[in-house]
């Protein structure tokens, strides 16, 4: 990906319920945005539409697949999952690693670092999810934040860090009304202190590492959240299936100088 180039990451979850819909939506998405937005676009299906949607948004140079989720099994052993090697081969670019819904179930640091592992070795750029559960006077969640990124990344070098996106996704925002998302200025502060955090890693080469937000944003509210917080880009759940809404909200973000 060139460098400085925005990011906006889809996060369908586990929608819509059938293939014909998930491909009525990548179609829709493909027309609208493939060869009109400088802005780089990856879209998250379930893994059982990976193969359909790699056929309609093929050779699209802005749009790229990504996957929700990656085993860290390299040893191609576990039952039900899905290997990063599979992904690679299905023109899966991305892959969400430690989103807050699989953390919540089980999903631990060790577990998030070897499968950021795994995905950067087969030629994947990972996007880390963090944020804290929730926020207090105490500002605990500053230490919550930079736990997670030195842990989850302890397995990759400067040399990797191409392949490096940070999702700050608070979880206390997630799901909420638009009007709930986290405030651009509160924002801001975490995203210099997560710069901060990959410098103390890695070095001057941690300022490489796009910083998205995600969590609530909306048409509405993505513009406001974008250039007030700084961020590269945004991690979009609900609005990224409304493909209308989407589709606005791309070009809206595609739009600022
Ligand atoms: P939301 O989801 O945009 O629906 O809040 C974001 C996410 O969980 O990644």
């Amino acid at each position: 990906m060139k460098k400085g180039k925005k990011i906006i990451v889809a996060n369908w979850k586990m929608n819509p319920s059938t293939t014909e819909e998930a491909k009525d939506i990548a179609r829709k998405a493909k027309n609208e945005l493939g060869d009109k937005v400088k802005t780089q676009v990856v879209i998250c299906p379930p893994s059982i539409f990976i193969n359909d949607i790699r056929k309609i948004i093929s050779g699209e140079k802005n749009i790229s697949l990504g996957a929700q989720d990656v085993s860290s099994d390299d040893g191609k052993s576990t039952t039900g999952e899905i290997g990063s090697e599979m992904l690679y081969d299905h023109d899966v670019k991305y892959v969400i690693v430690g989103h807050s819904s699989r953390r919540e179930n089980l999903e631990t640091d060790e577990i998030i670092s070897e499968k950021i592992k795994t995905a950067v070795k087969n030629g994947i750029t990972a996007i880390l999810c963090v944020g804290e559960i929730e926020r207090n006077e105490q500002g605990n969640f500053y230490h919550e934040v930079r736990g997670q990124i030195q842990k989850d990344l302890s397995k990759i070098t400067k040399k990797n860090l191409g392949k490096i996106i940070v999702a700050y996704e608070p979880i206390w925002a997630i799901g909420k009304k638009d009007t709930e998302a986290m405030s651009p200025h509160d924002l801001h502060e975490m995203n210099i202190f997560i710069k901060k955090t990959l410098n103390d890693i890695f070095g001057k080469d941690g300022s490489s590492v796009p910083i998205l937000y995600g969590g609530s944003v909306s048409k509405r509210n993505a513009r406001e959240i974008f250039v007030g917080g700084e961020v590269s880009g945004l991690l979009i759940g609900r609005e990224s299936l409304k493909i209308e809404n989407f589709i606005d909200l791309v070009k809206e973000i595609d739009s600022i100088k």
